[in-house]
């Protein structure tokens, strides 16, 4: 009987616990279109995996009468469970409690999930919708925050980490997702900001909304901090299962390999076709993606932000495989600062967790001018290099259509320790552009050519002359920079032979401490 009692007071603890901040609170919560932090679990994992930790803990605070205010397990849900069957850890903050702002007990959740999830080798997922550092606490919420950090840091590299947008996040507290591998945001009732928009006014005198500063949209276009935006929570969801679906457990395993459907040998005569005769005419470099990848799939990452280069998740015969790709339809494929940092980062990613690494180049140069120039695209362009000369994962190389200068050096080139650097016959790679070279070269013989009709004539020639040199992929071919010139029908092929050889690839960097990379 005395059994029965207790365990009555279990369930009832229980049925408390996954109250939250009580019924009104989530009414109040779903009434502005959010689920609450243990909805979002549910939908996030494999149906009924979830196994929740710490649902009895309860905040300490004593000032301003909070001993009287408490709710079971605080103002976060903590656990673990399976993502298609492999183990994940996460952590929702509840809204309903204090608006999920943080305690010191709230960090002891987290950072014991965090830990969790180290110990297991298994990735984690924060889902972040909270006013920030509970008030009460003081400087008890800053070092947990603190806590939360130092454990987002240490796990860089060794567990994928990811953040999840739901609610506010500003402040301080913007700094763990920012600290993770990558961002999704919500469209709506989502923002991540610094300081808020009365801080903005009393400071800078600036009238902002919310939305226009950290909102779903701002982040994801203009500024580069969200990886993914969702029009809904659920959609979101999805997404950061498709994600996890591409990545390894840690850094010490490969990512899953997925049965592929799609044959490997598949020719697609339309890349044959797909490169304009003009060279300065645009085309899709997503259509090239999607007509190389198993079934046309691609999960692009940062597709709002520096559209010029396209970075995401393909597989090749089942093998999880980074995509790097300039994109001649936006900017001309020109590398400038957002570009290079966006694609430097996702290069580190990928080798970071041993997926291999595909490059597909179309690039004119960097981006010149003041602009970039003070924006320090010397610095943005040496990362980009440094992430591919560091990395260590297969990498496999086409050219398309350009590759000048620089930006050919920087696009995975050979001597950057490319493993496989193949070319289209479409490709030129070369020092730059015909008519800047010929500007160069001619400068002086052009200029005293008096008659204009004569001086173009002698342009066109010297113009043409440079592009029967240059103009091709074959002058590098001589060299051995190119290691083939293949037909654009069979590139899924030959990129998935490649792969496949590069199986058993081996190679490591010298020893130090950690690199100096330019950030
Ligand atoms: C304690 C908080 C709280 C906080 C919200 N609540 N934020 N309690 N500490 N930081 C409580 C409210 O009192 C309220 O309690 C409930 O959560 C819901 O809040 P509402 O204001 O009713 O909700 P809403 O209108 O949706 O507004 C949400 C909000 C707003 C925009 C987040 O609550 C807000 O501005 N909060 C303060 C944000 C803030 O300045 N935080 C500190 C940032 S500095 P009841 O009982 O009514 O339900 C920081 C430093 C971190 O975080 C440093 C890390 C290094």
């Amino acid at each position: 009987m005395e059994t029965q009692k207790k365990i009555k007071r279990l369930v009832e603890l229980r049925g408390q616990a996954r109250l939250g901040g009580g019924q009104k609170r989530i009414d109040a919560q779903h009434a502005k279109g959010k689920y609450t932090a243990r909805e979002r679990i549910e939908m996030l994992l494999d149906k009924g995996s979830f196994e929740e930790m710490d649902m009895f803990v309860t905040h300490r605070c004593t000032n301003f009468g909070m001993e009287k205010e408490s709710y079971l397990g605080d103002g976060v849900v903590v656990g673990h469970g399976t993502i298609d069957g492999r183990v994940v850890c996460v952590f929702a903050q509840d809204f309903t409690v204090f608006g999920g702002s943080l305690s010191e007990t709230m960090s002891l959740k987290i950072c014991k999930v965090m830990d969790l999830a180290m110990k297991l080798g298994a990735p984690i997922i924060g889902i972040n919708d909270s006013g920030g550092a509970r008030i009460q606490e003081g400087s008890n919420s800053l070092a947990g925050y603190s806590e939360i950090f130092e454990r987002n840091i240490l796990a860089s590299g060794v567990i994928p980490q990811i953040s999840v947008i739901f609610g506010p996040c500003a402040g301080g507290a913007v700094y763990s997702p920012a600290l993770t591998d990558f961002i999704m945001m919500a469209d709506k009732n989502s923002y991540m900001f610094i300081t808020g928009p009365k801080v903005v006014k009393a400071v800078t005198g600036e009238d902002v909304s919310v939305d226009e500063l950290g909102g779903a949209d701002v982040h994801s276009r203009k500024s580069g901090v969200v990886h993914f935006k969702a029009a809904g929570e659920q959609e979101g969801l999805n997404t950061i299962r498709e994600l996890i679906s591409y990545l390894p457990q840690n850094n010490m395993e490969d990512a899953p390999v997925a049965v592929c459907t799609d044959p490997v040998s598949r020719m697609d005569d339309s890349l044959n076709a797909i490169v304009p005769d003009n060279p300065n005419k645009p085309y899709d470099m997503k259509e090239i993606i999607y007509a190389l990848s198993d079934n046309r799939e691609f999960l692009e990452v940062q597709p709002l932000y520096a559209q010029n280069i396209i970075c995401g998740f393909a597989r090749f015969n089942g093998v999880s495989t980074g995509i790097i790709a300039n994109q001649p339809k936006f900017l001309a494929g020109v590398l400038d600062c957002d570009a290079s940092r966006k694609a430097a980062r996702f290069v580190r990613f990928c080798d970071a967790f041993n997926i291999q690494i595909l490059t597909l180049v179309d690039v004119p140069g960097f981006l010149p001018g003041t602009g970039q120039e003070y924006a320090g695209i010397i610095n943005h362009g040496a990362k980009l290099m440094f992430a591919y000369g560091e990395a260590t994962v297969p990498k496999v190389t086409v050219t398309v259509r350009k590759s000048y200068g620089g930006s050919h050096i920087v696009m995975s080139c050979k001597q950057l320790r490319g493993d496989f650097n193949y070319a289209w016959p479409s490709a030129e790679i070369a020092v730059m552009g015909a008519s800047g070279a010929i500007e160069v070269l001619e400068g002086r013989a052009m200029a005293a050519i008096e008659d204009p009709t004569k001086r173009a004539e002698f342009v066109q020639q010297k113009e043409a002359e440079y592009k029967e040199k240059f103009a091709n992929p074959y002058q590098a071919a001589t060299m051995g920079y190119i290691d083939d010139v293949i037909e654009p029908r069979n590139t899924r092929f030959r990129i998935i032979r490649a792969f496949e050889a590069l199986k058993t690839k081996k190679l490591s960097n010298p020893l130090k401490k950690h690199s100096n990379i330019p950030l």
